[in-house]
């Protein structure tokens, strides 16, 4: 089997890291591999926000304050929410940018965020670092979105903590294939 293919059957998530966050030009390929993702009628619904050091801090604050929000409050303790992106020396933000093309509706829009996610994931792992993806009712949250300076038709597609593996998770077992594909029409569901 050949690199990539190997690449993408050893990927996994890493939920347990540390420092040190990929150096600059690690993490500029990483997000050139995150802006190869397909993309309908080449409209670039996405762009990335990087977050490390005090930034971290400050997205804390933003987390215990949307977990606080008295319109749209997160259950949860709101100084645990602080405490969140400290989980690792770098947070990358993916944001879906609606350009409200046509032929290409929002969830094509998401759809390309993810497949450059999936890259982007990739291409820390290949390079000697692990990333996790999070999303829950923060990444949703008005506030969060405001706070990282959103606009109306952008969207927060999650939170890609990256660093240094500390302990390394095992691969989740996934199906397989003969358990997921048929061939249509001549097999049965
Ligand atoms: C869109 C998306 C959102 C996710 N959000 C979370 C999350 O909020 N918390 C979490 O622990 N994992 C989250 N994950 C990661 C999955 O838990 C993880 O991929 C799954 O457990 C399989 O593990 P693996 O990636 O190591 O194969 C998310 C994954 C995706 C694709």
């Amino acid at each position: 089997m050949n690199s990539v293919i190997n690449a993408i059957l050893d990927r996994k998530s890493q939920p347990r890291l540390c420092g040190p966050a990929p150096a600059p030009e690690v993490l500029e390929v990483a997000l050139a591999c995150a802006l190869r993702a397909p993309d309908h009628a080449l409209q670039r619904p996405w762009r990335y926000l990087v977050i490390e050091g005090e930034g971290l801090q400050v997205l804390g604050e933003v987390f215990a304050a949307a977990a606080a929000d008295p319109v749209q409050p997160i259950a949860g303790d709101p100084e645990r929410m602080r405490q969140l992106p400290l989980r690792a020396p770098m947070i990358l933000v993916p944001i879906t940018c609606h350009r409200h093309h046509p032929k290409v509706p929002p969830l094509e829009e998401q759809m390309s965020t993810a497949a450059g996610v999936a890259y982007l994931l990739l291409a820390l792992e290949s390079q000697g670092y692990g990333a996790m993806w999070r999303t829950g009712e923060l990444a949703a949250h008005p506030a969060v979105a405001n706070a990282l300076g959103l606009a109306d038709n952008e969207q927060v597609a999650g939170f890609v903590y990256v660093g240094t593996v500390l302990a390394e998770k095992p691969k989740v077992t996934r199906p397989a294939v003969a358990d997921v594909v048929r061939r249509w029409p001549s097999e049965a569901r």
